[in-house]
């Protein structure tokens, strides 16, 4: 992992995508579930540097997030934004009109990262893979055109990723899938690094339910840190973009102090050992 340039998060690497950009390897979560602060994020890019967002228009923030970041004075060219296209927008020339409402919402005239959100497209008489290739084939475009400086994926499993390799031009750079402790889909995780797509982890706290674990609350007290800084310096030892969400100012600052500690080798594998199949979030195993 390289350094991240600029003022961003003091240590915050990033992690090089297949096209020559570099992802931060700590963002900052935004969403709709537990609802959005704008003076935390005001107080995240102005206090605590950081300088990755993650977003969706399914979130609904995407204008709260432009006014907290001309709030926040810093550049654009100092940001990584990534937002998503929810599935109402699948399909070829939907998914170019939807990039450029979020652009507008967002206040920006290029998006770092753009995912599609959910490989189910709910379209009648069009199969899931059929839609998702159209969807992607825009993507590819609005790559090619700049728009989108690199563009992925979110919660698709290898059968996804497979359909995908045989219709589509442009590998995914990034995968977006649930992972935290009591998730950690390694064949998921081997499939994206030997196809050189990188592995992004959302609910790196599994929604909270990992902080009262007795074997993280055991490792907190271990190294004198956070279960939440336990979880997310797990995480990104393991090579893993992450990106925690918090809508309070105090636990952000938190959640973004840690990278001045290293989980020794052997309590990494006691957390990859937690693994349980759970999930917090959806579970796409269902979706073909
Ligand atoms: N691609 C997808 O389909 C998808 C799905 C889900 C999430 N995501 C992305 O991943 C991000 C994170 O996921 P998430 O918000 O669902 O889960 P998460 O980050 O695992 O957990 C967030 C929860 O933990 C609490 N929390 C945060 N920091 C804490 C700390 N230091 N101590 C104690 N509690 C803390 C938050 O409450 P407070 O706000 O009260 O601090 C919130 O309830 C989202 O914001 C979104 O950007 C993507």
């Amino acid at each position: 992992m390289a350094a991240a340039g600029g003022g961003g998060v003091r240590g915050c690497p990033a992690l090089p995508l297949a096209n020559g950009r570099s992802i931060p390897v700590l963002g900052l979560g935004t969403s709709h579930q537990g609802g959005y602060s704008h003076d935390a994020v005001v107080h995240a890019l102005q206090k605590c540097g950081i300088r990755h967002i993650d977003t969706a228009k399914r979130y609904g923030c995407e204008s709260l997030l432009q006014k907290a970041i001309k709030e926040s004075s810093v550049k654009r060219e100092d940001l990584w934004i990534t937002t998503k296209l929810w599935h109402s927008d699948y399909g070829y020339e939907n998914t170019k009109k939807a990039c450029l409402e979020s652009c507008e919402r967002l206040g920006v005239e290029y998006l770092d990262l753009y995912l599609i959100h959910w490989p189910d497209a709910h379209v009648l008489g069009k199969s899931n893979r059929e839609v998702r290739a159209e969807t992607w084939r825009a993507m590819e475009e609005l790559y090619d055109k700049g728009l989108c400086r690199s563009i992925g994926v979110s919660n698709f499993l290898i059968s996804h990723l497979e359909q995908l390799k045989e219709d589509c031009m442009i590998t995914p750079h990034v995968n977006q899938v649930e992972y935290h402790p009591f998730q950690r889909p390694q064949e998921l995780v081997d499939y994206c690094r030997t196809r050189d797509i990188v592995f992004e982890g959302y609910c790196p706290l599994a929604k909270g339910e990992a902080l009262t674990h007795p074997t993280i609350i055991q490792l907190a007290k271990k190294y004198g840190r956070t279960p939440a800084q336990i979880c997310i310096r797990w995480s990104i030892q393991n090579g893993i973009v992450t990106i925690p969400k918090s809508t309070k100012a105090e636990r952000i600052q938190e959640n973004f102090k840690v990278f001045d500690f290293t989980i020794a080798e052997d309590d990494i594998e006691i957390l990859n050992g937690m693994h349980d199949g759970r999930h917090v979030s959806w579970d796409p195993s269902l979706i073909v």
